[in-house]
């Protein structure tokens, strides 16, 4: 349930601060990545050096620290999580929360992410029951954060008890699970997000022929793009597949047009514009033989034959500089064995489209044809690294973002 899950952990400054060394053990023993940022007043409670020992990454302090700033940010902290968990939530970093104030890493973080938070509240009975506490409490519902705890018992003050106790670790686990889930299955069923959208997704390889009985292909076995149009489906969306001769079957719920060469597939893409996003995941040749032959090359006779290679026209880059009927949204893929980030770069630029997936195919990868993938993705804001995932998980990913990012251009023309 856990694995492959990347927790942010945004330690509080409270007594309660120590459940969270053995919170991130759990994590870590479930197969979750932990990366942590410890409020100055936590690092009264627990020191960077346990949480570090532990959670076996660096351990994030300082808004102004400018090495760490350099390597990562505070945006991007916030962001390459699937998750961001506050424990303990002190009354304090509660009302910062409510109030969206942002004078630390911690609440900088919190105010930056765009993923879903949990706060596992801890404090004493009388602040969890004042008023501002309250109010603060239901603003954060209303903004869809999520709470486990408190529960209630004896509290670290003598003689003191009732409602405030830090939820504990295994409570705090199953419910970083639930959010988890709960978080996916709206991706999977798109909560409507791409309702009322069209797509255009390729994928497979393509088969260029060199005479009736064969053919220049490659390894693509199209499962990537063939994910692609299936999570775009389940988000809502009138999804067109143009394919071709893929291992991977024809998804649920998706128009599928079948083509063998590059200039097929070209030709199904541009029938099928206008669209408001466009995936190309497909391993097109690069090149065909010029003068395929309508009769079997026959072995008798002359020797081996020759082939002459011409250059395919490139689908990614038609579809990217089209005048009229350029998607709102571009999306290629970058195939590389090496230098991946440059050449993605490079062919982003190249090609014209807005984002370019990128991923390594060497062979010691596994990805061509492989049922996982590491992907990063290249955009006029930089590249984000994605850590391996399913390719279902990644095409899931994908389009979430891609849902985002067609109601954001909605909403800034509006
Ligand atoms: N692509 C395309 N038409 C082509 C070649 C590639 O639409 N004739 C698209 C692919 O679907 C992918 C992107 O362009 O989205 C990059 O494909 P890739 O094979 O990585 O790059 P190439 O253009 O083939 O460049 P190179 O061989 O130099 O890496």
């Amino acid at each position: 349930m856990l694995a492959e899950q990347r927790i942010l952990l945004i330690i509080g400054g409270g007594i309660a601060a120590y459940k969270c060394l053995d919170l991130i053990r759990r994590l870590k023993e479930r197969g979750a990545t932990v990366r942590t940022i410890l409020t100055t007043a936590a690092q009264q409670f627990v020191t960077p050096l346990s949480v570090g020992a532990l959670s076996g990454e660096r351990v994030f302090g300082d808004l102004f620290d400018l090495t760490a700033e350099h390597d990562i940010g505070h945006i991007r902290l916030s962001r390459e999580a699937d998750l961001v968990v506050v424990a303990p939530a002190t009354a304090d970093l509660l009302a910062k929360m409510a109030c969206g104030l942002a004078d630390d890493l911690a609440s900088t973080a919190l105010l930056a992410t765009d993923k879903p938070v949990l706060v596992v509240p801890a404090m004493n009975p009388r602040m969890w029951a004042h008023p501002a506490t309250r109010r603060n409490l239901a603003t954060l519902a209303a903004d869809g954060i999520a709470v486990v705890g408190p529960n209630a018992g004896a509290m670290a003050e003598r003689g003191e008890f009732g409602e405030g106790r830090m939820a504990e670790p295994l409570e705090i686990v199953d419910a970083i699970a639930a959010r988890l889930s709960a978080a996916r299955l709206a991706v999977v069923r798109g909560a409507g997000s791409l309702a009322g959208r069209r797509l255009l997704v390729t994928s497979g390889p393509t088969h260029e022929p060199i005479d009736p009985v064969r053919y220049i292909a490659n390894r693509s076995s199209g499962k990537q793009g063939h994910a692609v149009a299936a999570a775009a489906a389940a988000a809502g969306a009138e999804v067109v597949l143009v394919s071709g001769p893929a291992e991977a079957p024809d998804p649920a719920g998706v128009q599928v047009i079948h083509v063998d060469s590059a200039r097929q597939m070209l030709a199904a893409v541009e029938a099928h514009l206008p669209v408001d996003a466009a995936v190309f995941a497909a391993a097109v040749a690069d090149w065909r033989v010029a003068d395929a032959s309508e009769q079997k090359i026959k072995k008798a006779g002359a020797g081996a034959p020759t082939l002459t290679l011409v250059e395919n026209p490139d689908i990614l880059a038609t579809v990217s500089h089209h005048s009229t009927l350029r998607p709102r949204l571009v999306v290629g893929f970058a195939a590389e064995t090496e230098t991946v980030i440059a050449h993605a770069q490079a062919k982003r630029a190249r090609k014209g489209c807005d984002w370019i997936v990128a991923n390594d195919v060497s062979p010691a990868t596994g990805i061509m044809g492989g049922d996982s993938n590491t992907v990063h993705i290249v955009s006029a804001a930089g590249v984000e690294h994605w850590p391996p995932a399913s390719k279902t998980e990644v095409a899931a990913r994908l389009v979430a973002r891609i849902a985002d990012a067609l109601a954001q251009q909605e909403k800034d023309r509006s």
